[in-house]
């Protein structure tokens, strides 16, 4: 990967994303402001106790006056000073923290928001480094406001008190600070890239990491460990080269930034010592400055820093920003038409496709002037080729995408008059393949209704044929599925699937090759709880078995990019060659995955 590629460009889109956390920090202006008056009184408290040590050398030790005294009154600024720094880095990570999860809560909601066609874009793991490490380091930098600010007013307090008590002493002891604050600069400068490569290799990292894991079953199943393993080796190689550049820049600057300030003590202790043996300094002054002098170091150091943590949180703002200021091309549209409400008699759930075409990012057209009616409670089976489109039938009727021309209707109503959230309700879907979160049988069976009541839930799962095997369960309904729960087999997370779509009780339902990951042995029962939940309503079967596409009264063959024939199954058969073409295809097809389901 090379620098140039993840180097942010500093200009307009920088500028965007300090106006972002210009925008988020006004929401904190309290809290922050808070953290600041606190910061504040930290400085005086810091600032006071080389005066009292100056009074209480020249006055307790020279003029036999109470040590004692002034040790108290040290102690009693140093645990003022404590506890104001304590109090100000608790404000600096409230704050921070604050900062970190609005920004997360607003880039969570954006993605959920942004339209399918940019998650196919877009890497997972891209977006996951996006959120985790950007926004750390914008806390990073958010935490050092506070801290800065009172930094800023403690050195300038310092320099105001070193120029007025000792003017020549106090010029020439801090010459070589503008120097550390150079060098802190020009490092900062250097860094930042290296910095930034380093994040982007991590990236990189993390999405080897993700694929291989998510991916383990093909991993294995082809023996690619290796593969993987040299992917692995190769980026965390590149993690291991970065960073011994980024190492090379600290060690040629560090050093310098901490020898600086020394030339300065040496300065003091050759100059203030002759004048305390002169007689025009006390002891108590050369001490105070001494002391003083020291105290700048670790502030500019910090404020430089902070300079460094202000650039990469610029760099991490601006890709929170790109993705936040990215519109998602599907909406709702500005006037939604409701559709007809169930007690209606336009209440139908007819659909149709008229002259739709459409394709993906590519550019290659998988449907081209397609049309297809759906009468209202009819089931029709959808036949085609692997890579016909029928997936993306199902896709479009969700509104995941748009089509390229032409309409798509339900019950009457072009479905994009529809707000998304009533046309998904209204439409439910069973993939290919069924998602399982990491929750309860009862919590993914009811995902579209949290609220659903056990008895809905159970007679969902029973007319899906799930009811028995999840009470055979360990803890029945309140089994935990998903990645790190209880791991189901092919056919009984596609029961899962179709109970779910029954809470949904939808208008429209599609199955989606809902049989596909399940042996033909099983397939009957599926069959039988597809029969179940298709009744009455109109439905759409992707499916390559006969015996499933016998489940729907009609079927449409599919084949580039139209619907080629339609009518009854036997029909097609009888008349229509492609059709038997396709249908002994996919015989094949399974046969052999199902080869492959007896190896594993
Ligand atoms: N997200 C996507 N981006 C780009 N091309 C896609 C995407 N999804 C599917 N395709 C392509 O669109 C065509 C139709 O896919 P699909 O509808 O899934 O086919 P089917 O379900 O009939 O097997 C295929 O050529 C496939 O490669
Ligand atoms: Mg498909």
């Amino acid at each position: 990967m090379s620098q140039a590629e993840s180097h942010p460009q500093d200009g307009p889109a920088t500028a965007e994303g300090w106006k972002l956390l210009r925008k988020v920090l006004r929401e904190q202006r309290t809290g922050l402001l808070q953290g600041v008056v606190i910061g504040l009184m930290w400085s005086a408290g810091k600032v006071s106790i080389p005066q009292l040590f100056k009074l209480g050398v020249d006055r307790g030790i020279e003029q036999s006056g109470s040590l004692l005294f002034w040790a108290g009154a040290i102690t009693c600024a140093g645990i003022i000073a404590g506890f104001f720094a304590g109090w100000r880095r608790w404000i600096g990570f409230r704050e921070s923290r604050w900062t970190e999860s609005s920004l997360r809560e607003r880039l969570f909601t954006h993605l959920q928001g942004l339209h399918i066609g940019y998650h196919d874009m877009t890497q997972t793991g891209q977006l996951m480094s996006r959120a985790s490490s950007d926004l750390g380091q914008i806390q990073g930098f958010v935490v050092m406001i506070p801290i800065t600010i009172s930094n800023v007013a403690m050195v300038v307090a310092v320099m105001v008190i070193l120029l007025s008590s000792q003017p020549m002493l106090a010029i020439i002891a801090l010459a070589p600070l503008p120097f550390i604050n150079l060098a802190a600069r020009r490092f900062s400068h250097d860094i930042h890239p290296a910095v930034l490569a380093i994040q982007a290799e991590q990236a990189e990292l993390a999405n080897v990491v993700e694929e291989s894991v998510s991916g383990i079953r093909v991993v294995k199943g082809f023996g690619a460990e290796a593969t993987q393993m040299r992917k692995l080796e190769k980026e965390a190689n590149d993690i291991r080269h970065v960073s011994l550049g980024a190492a090379k820049i600290r060690s040629k600057f560090l050093p310098g930034i901490d020898l600086l300030p020394s030339i300065g003590l040496i300065a003091v202790l050759g100059i203030g010592g002759h004048r305390v043996i002169n007689g025009q300094m006390s002891v108590g002054d050369l001490v105070a400055f001494n002391t003083y002098l020291t105290m700048l170091i670790w502030p500019l150091r910090n404020i430089g820093m902070t300079v460094a943590f202000g650039q990469r949180a610029a760099a991490a703002l601006m890709r929170v920003n790109e993705v936040l200021s990215t519109e998602p091309a599907i909406a709702d549209p500005p006037k939604p038409v409701a559709l007809p409400s169930r007690a209606s008699s336009a209440f139908t759930g007819a659909v149709t496709f008229s002259n739709v075409s459409f394709g993906y990012n590519n550019g290659q057209e998988v449907l081209s002037n397609l049309d297809l009616v759906i009468q209202p409670g009819e089931s029709v089976a959808i036949v085609g080729a692997t890579g016909s489109g029928k997936s993306t039938l199902a896709r479009l009727l969700l509104r995941f995408y748009d089509t390229t021309s032409g309409d798509i209707t339900l019950d009457g109503i072009d479905i994009r008059q529809l707000r998304l959230s009533e046309l998904r309700r209204a439409v439910a879907v069973v993939f290919e393949d069924t998602l399982l979160f990491n929750d309860t049988v009862a919590a993914n069976i009811a995902f579209s209704d949290p609220n659903a009541l056990q008895d809905r839930i159970e007679s969902a799962a029973r007319l899906a044929g799930a009811h028995e095997f999840i009470l055979e369960l360990p803890e029945g309904y309140n089994t935990v599925l998903g990645e790190r729960g209880y791991s189901l087999s092919g056919g009984q997370r596609q029961r899962i699937a179709i109970a779910r779509a029954i809470v949904a009780d939808p208008r429209v339902l599609v199955l989606d090759d809902a049989t596909s990951a399940v042996d033909p042995a099983k397939e009957n029962e599926i069959r039988e709880a597809m029969t179940t939940v298709m009744r009455g309503r109109t439905t759409l079967v992707i499916a390559h078995r006969p015996a499933t596409i016998a489940l729907a009264s009609k079927v449409a063959l599919l084949d580039e990019g139209r619907i080629v024939a339609f009518g009854e199954h036997a029909h097609l058969l009888a008349t229509n060659a492609k059709y038997g073409e396709v249908l002994a295809a996919q015989e094949k097809n399974i046969a052999e995955q199902t080869n492959q389901l007896v190896g594993e």
